[in-house]
């Protein structure tokens, strides 16, 4: 088969916001205990933060890390999770139906990010709670001090205030499964009610709106119009959730999920772009797609994980090579969205679909996804292309045609680099591809890295952590002027990193 992809350096998308390679813990399972906090684990520091795992986050490079939930968020009492930790009370999470002896809080959290070197995307509940416990959690979190609730942070040892500027209003507060649940309406009212009290208290902050939980709700994309109808001028951001996965075991319609991805990308912008003119706003609303990746492997195992548990083993998704290709396909099509699709989290960060894995008491691991994620992260900051490929295409039941190869392209001027992100999804067949760099004369190929397995189902294991891993690809590339000619394999994600001058 042969492709062509048409690169002209005038054609840009738009510059890529570094928080689109965000992530996200959650209090769920063992993404917090066992996950980045063990105190006693032989790698762990003296805060029980687990070193092991800040080193494989430091490598990730991920610019921010939302919290504490997810579901979790929606009943959750932010106070019982600061001060004392013999005095912090025990609950039972109605979110995961799990105990929450709340070890790790707030401030614990603020520390570790700045460990981590990341930056925090904290959530509020407005699923139980409301505009008051919103307020004081700000307050708590950003006052200097001289007022109930920042002199309460001082006390518990925390002199400086968070600074913390990105806030989510809730989760997913159209899911039936949420601890309170909203209609559009109610929710658009709270949500612009909060927005109003925390940009009362400081302007700067940046506030995101909640999407529907997916664009398979009911309700979408109804409940983003009647939302933002609300909030449109009091919000930043809106969000967009969406998981993707192989219950089928049906290849061809999984590595094609990124065209769900985009079209809901797409129906969301077009209905921002709906309320703004009929607001007739001059604002442009941009989206936090701050949920996203394959989640199917654990479902059936976690039916059967008994409630009030401590930290039990939930959602912990065993990721395969063709896993990794779809999150390639993924992080592309965010990157090709990046003029709109601002900030994005990988869900999640640490065993909970996650791409790093750890043993209580025992490794860390890099699960297959962790590594296009860190090609993305690495190479894809910079400004995104707008790209012409001709492709041969594949017939599929859900998706129609579907072009085998899949890219995009970003320019980073700081390192004089161009570099593609190329996904081959023919299962069978190589592609001899042509880069026709119009504007561009490339002046050599700095690498060309590869993750590909002969197994689709291949997957890294704490007995074989280094069974799905990139490498470097040492076969001919031919380049001639404006021209590259290569052969992507079948069944790869493919990072070429061109050198400009
Ligand atoms: O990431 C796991 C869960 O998925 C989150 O808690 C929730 O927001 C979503 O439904």
């Amino acid at each position: 088969m042969k492709a062509t992809i048409f690169i002209d350096k005038h054609f840009v998308i738009g510059d890529v916001d570094k928080r689109l390679f965000g992530s996200f813990i959650e209090h769920l399972g063992r993404a917090i205990y066992t996950g980045i906090y063990e105190p006693g684990h032989p790698l762990a520091d003296k805060r029980g933060f687990r070193l092991d795992v800040i080193d494989l986050i430091r490598e990730l490079d991920v610019p921010t890390v939302r919290y504490p939930g997810g579901n979790y968020v929606s009943s959750f009492n932010w106070e019982d999770s600061v001060g004392p930790v013999e005095l912090r009370p025990k609950r039972l999470d109605l979110a995961w139906r799990s105990v929450e002896p709340n070890l790790f809080g707030l401030n614990e959290f603020m520390e570790w990010t700045k460990t981590v070197g990341t930056e925090p995307m904290m959530a509020i509940n407005l699923g139980t709670r409301g505009v008051e416990e919103a307020r004081n959690l700000v307050e708590y979190c950003n006052h200097p001090g001289g007022s109930y609730w920042s002199d309460l942070r001082k006390s518990h040892g925390v002199a400086e205030p968070h600074g913390i500027k990105l806030w989510c209003l809730g989760n997913e507060m159209d899911g039936p499964w949420e601890v309170g649940q909203k209609t559009a309406d109610e929710y658009g009212r709270i949500a612009y009610e909060t927005a109003k009290a925390l940009k009362l208290f400081d302007p700067s902050i940046q506030l995101i709106a909640c999407g529907s939980s997916n664009n398979h709700m009911p309700t979408f994309p109804d409940w983003e119009r009647t939302v933002l109808e609300h909030c449109y001028d009091s919000v930043d951001y809106l969000s967009l959730h969406s998981y993707y996965g192989n219950p089928d075991n049906d290849l061809p319609t999984f590595l094609a999920s990124s065209i769900e991805m985009d079209s809901f990308i797409k129906s969301v912008v077009s209905t921002c772009d709906f309320v703004k003119a009929k607001k007739r706003s001059s604002k442009i609303m941009y989206l936090s797609f701050d949920e996203w990746n394959v989640w199917f492997h654990s479902r059936a195992a976690d039916e059967k994980v008994q409630p009030w548990q401590f930290a039990p083993s939930l959602l912990e998704d065993i990721y395969t090579f063709e896993d990794a290709l779809v999150v390639g396909t993924l992080l592309i099509t965010l990157l090709r969205n990046s003029n709109r699709v601002k900030i994005a989290c990988l869900a999640q960060l640490v065993n909970v679909i996650a791409p790093i894995m750890t043993v209580k008491n025992g490794p860390a691991w890099r699960q297959t996804i962790y590594y296009p994620f860190l090609h993305a992260s690495k190479y894809g900051r910079g400004t995104v292309l707008e790209l012409k490929v001709e492709s041969p295409w594949y017939d599929n039941r859900q998706y129609g045609d579907v072009p085998f190869i899949e890219a995009t392209a970003v320019e980073n001027r700081e390192r004089g680099e161009l570099t593609l992100f190329v996904v081959n999804r023919s299962t069978g067949e190589a592609v001899d591809l042509e880069l026709n760099l119009q504007s561009y004369s490339p002046h050599h190929l700095v690498e060309w890295i590869e993750l590909h397995h002969e197994n689709p189902k291949a997957s890294n294991t704490k007995k074989n952590p280094e069974t799905v891993v990139p490498h470097k690809v040492n076969k001919n590339v031919v380049i001639d002027g404006r021209s590259i000619q290569l052969q992507l394999g079948p069944l790869s994600w493919n990072v070429i990193r061109l050198a400009l001058t």
